[in-house]
């Protein structure tokens, strides 16, 4: 009930950034940089799948195609949908250069009831890292023949991560002229954010029907990670940089420090390792 007056006032659901399309828009850019430094652990998740090449795959909310462009290698086709126009561009070129040819890439937007039609049914959902909260086990079970997936960051999530290497990096004039440089308050953000709420419910709900239809949740904890190599700690230094919505604000001293926590040698090269964590989950539709 509470979700279904939120969701007709979707105003009260823009205040925050999850269902707000232009954020996403401006996030896709760092989070196609943060996909390339996952790749290993991307793989990792996709290893606990039960996916076989004859099946067909919806990728909701697929952002640059983290997912798409390994789980399409495996797989016959894979739909790539999400409702940000910039998150599919980068996912289509994506796609292009991984040479990845069996997936089809739409902009769509799986809350909004209009769009229904345009998400085809196929053998299996998969849902990562969705901050918008799970769907209704009827709406899985109308498009997924199979199964569905779900993965969730458990701690660590990229916004804290992306804070943890650039704690102290930013003035406090840079902060006041970009609020979004501020560190992310995770305090905050769970006593008072609304959407954080609607997400709760939504995935309780789901656990809840879950559990009341005698369904079995499979479930993996992966340590996938943020990781990159260079031959030189100022390449590393470079590209991680770019994570950062303004590298010319950065201040570079005390982001090289921060840096060191996560930097090892390995066979004569540099290592950046930052640990990040998700839970990679999945069930049976019909
Ligand atoms: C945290 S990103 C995850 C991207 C990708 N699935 C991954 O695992 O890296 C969430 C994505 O969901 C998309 N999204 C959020 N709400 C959506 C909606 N209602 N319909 C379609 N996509 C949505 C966002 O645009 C964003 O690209």
């Amino acid at each position: 009930m509470i979700i279904t007056m939120k969701m007709k006032n979707k105003e009260t659901l823009l205040g925050d950034e999850f269902f707000n399309k232009n954020k996403w828009d401006e996030e896709a850019p760092y989070y196609a940089l943060m996909n390339e430094l996952e790749a290993r652990g991307t793989d990792l998740e996709i290893a606990c799948l039960p996916l076989k090449s004859e099946y067909t795959v919806l990728d909701l909310g697929c952002g640059p195609g983290r997912m798409t462009v390994p789980i399409a290698k495996k797989t016959k086709k894979v739909y790539a949908t999400d409702f940000s126009e910039k998150m599919i561009e980068i996912c289509r070129e994506n796609c292009a250069r991984s040479k990845a040819e069996n997936v089809d890439c739409f902009v769509a937007d799986w809350q909004n009831p209009d769009d229904d039609a345009l998400f085809p049914e196929v053998d299996v959902i998969v849902q990562a890292r969705w901050s918008g909260g799970c769907s209704t086990l009827e709406k899985y079970q109308k498009k997924a023949r199979k199964y569905v997936v779900i993965i969730e960051w458990m701690k660590n999530p990229p916004r804290m991560a992306r804070d943890l290497l650039f704690q102290n990096c930013f003035s406090e004039q840079s902060m006041e002229l970009h609020p979004e440089l501020r560190p992310f308050d995770a305090e905050s953000y769970s006593s008072k954010n609304l959407s954080k709420t609607t997400k709760e419910i939504r995935d309780q709900q789901l656990k809840k029907k879950l559990r009341d239809s005698g369904i079995t949740v499979h479930k993996n904890v992966v340590e996938e990670g943020w990781l990159l190599y260079g031959d030189t700690k100022e390449e590393i230094v470079e590209t991680i940089i770019k994570l950062s919505r303004n590298p010319e604000l950065v201040i570079r001293e005390n982001f090289e420090k921060n840096l060191t926590n996560y930097m090892s040698q390995e066979s004569g090269r540099w290592k950046f390792y930052m640990p990040t964590w998700s839970k990679v989950e999945w069930f049976k539709t019909r």
